[in-house]
């Protein structure tokens, strides 16, 4: 495990001497890089010593030419003799950087070039982590398919209590040896995603849809994709980034979802449909854009396709995972779903009550209904972290359903 240790200019740069053992002591070969402002705070041969390696501080350090040229490549050969880059503290400089793709030093440069997986562990100011455009940064990171680990809650250096600390050296040494040891599990499948609303016109103008952000589905079609999975995401409208390696294919309207589930569903060993599809629409939608006048008017709606109940019909030897949004009743309903849809598991969040759960919101509390009659509870977490968990829950019951027939 060869580790490159980025250190950025925090007061929690010194735990960072800490992270730099407890990774060594992992059996990681550790190669610190440090910022200029990390250099205000803790000395580079504290890390020198505790590694057994020459730190690396600066991208242009050598005067002669020839010397120029030999170091010019180096942040090339940091990114491809490395397994993963871990950067902690992960400054808010550091995040806006590596967000917008800036590289202005070697810690950056690095980053850019770097291929393998990122952990980063962010500490600051509980201002500076809550100010919108460090949320932004993080997003943009998290979207990236990056490791967060923490900040944590307390008091911080500067006085104040709130979220800011850095996690513990053990914690991030721990969640680096995770990352470097995530499975493949999911190579030689291809997963079959679908994600977002969709979106129903009433005119050429108008139309009906819902609050899925399609965060959920994304992180789905990320983590099957970063697990070896072969990854088709049918997406409806939605403003997420296409996420890396996935075959993306954007829809409208519930038809047209349909129609691209059953097009791409060949393939497909694992079929998921967090998509949240819009029951009803206009038939026959006008071609003109509907004037106003004073009078009251109704629109007849029709319901539309039922993809998860075809589904279930189609499935064969396909795992069908669906998903059920409810505001009251949630296991009930979940039930009901799992059973009259023909799924292999239901997905249950409750929506428009709780703050960190649901349609908009990063994180998600779910509760898994298993066809084996068990159910999961997941505590709120990240939506990615949700979405490894259905994909662990999803091997597991397609292990118990094997077993049982
Ligand atoms: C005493 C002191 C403590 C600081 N602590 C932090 C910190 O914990 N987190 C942070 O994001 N910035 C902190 N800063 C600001 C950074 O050092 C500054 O943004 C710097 O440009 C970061 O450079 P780097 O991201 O290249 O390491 C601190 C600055 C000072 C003077």
């Amino acid at each position: 495990m060869r580790v490159a240790l980025g250190v950025g200019g925090g007061i929690a740069a010194y735990k960072s001497a800490e992270l730099a053992r407890a990774l060594a002591e992992r059996g990681a070969q550790v190669q610190v890089i440090m910022t200029a402002a990390a250099r205000e705070f803790v000395r580079p041969l504290t890390f020198a010593a505790l590694t057994g390696r020459k730190v690396v501080t600066d991208l242009f350090p050598a005067s002669s030419e020839s010397e120029a040229l030999a170091s010019a490549v180096e942040h090339i050969g940091v990114a491809q003799s490395n397994d993963l880059l871990v950067v902690a503290p992960a400054t808010a400089d550091l995040m806006a950087k590596f967000a917008h793709g800036l590289a202005d030093d070697f810690l950056t440069t690095l980053y850019l070039a770097f291929p393998g997986p990122v952990l980063l562990a962010p500490a600051m100011n509980t201002n500076m982590w809550r100010h919108p455009a460090t949320q932004a940064n993080l997003e943009l990171l998290r979207g990236r398919g990056h490791a967060i680990i923490g900040p944590e809650e307390g008091e911080l250096a500067c006085g104040m209590t709130g979220p800011g600390r850095m996690a513990e050296p053990a914690a991030i040494a721990a969640a680096a040896v995770n990352l470097l040891n995530r499975k493949r599990d999911l190579e030689g499948e291809t997963v079959l995603v679908t994600a977002g609303p969709t979106r129903e016109p009433l005119d050429p103008v108008r139309f009906i849809s819902n609050r899925s952000s399609g965060k959920m589905g994304y992180a789905l079609a990320e983590a099957a994709a970063a697990r070896g999975a072969n990854v088709i995401l049918i997406a409806g409208p939605v403003h997420l980034p296409d996420p890396p390696g996935v075959k993306t294919i954007k829809v409208q309207t519930a038809q047209e979802m349909r129609d691209a589930v059953f097009a791409n569903l060949e393939p497909a060993t694992i079929v998921i449909k967090a998509a949240a599809v819009a029951d009803y629409h206009v038939a026959n939608v006008p071609q003109q854009k509907l004037k106003k006048t004073a009078a009251r008017i109704s629109i007849e709606l029709d319901p539309t396709p039922d993809i998860l109940a075809e589904l279930g019909q189609k499935k064969g030897d396909r795992l069908l995972i669906g998903f059920a949004a409810e505001t009251e009743n949630l296991r009930q309903e979940a039930r009901r779903k799992l059973l009259t849809k023909n799924c292999d598991m239901i997905v249950a969040n409750l929506v428009g009550q709780e703050e960190n759960a649901g349609f908009e919101s990063d994180t998600n509390e779910v509760v898994l209904l298993l066809a084996t009659g068990s159910t999961v509870s997941v505590p709120p977490s990240p939506k990615r972290e949700v979405a490894d968990r259905i994909l662990d829950e999803a091997l597991k019951l397609r292990l118990a359903l094997h077993a049982a027939r």
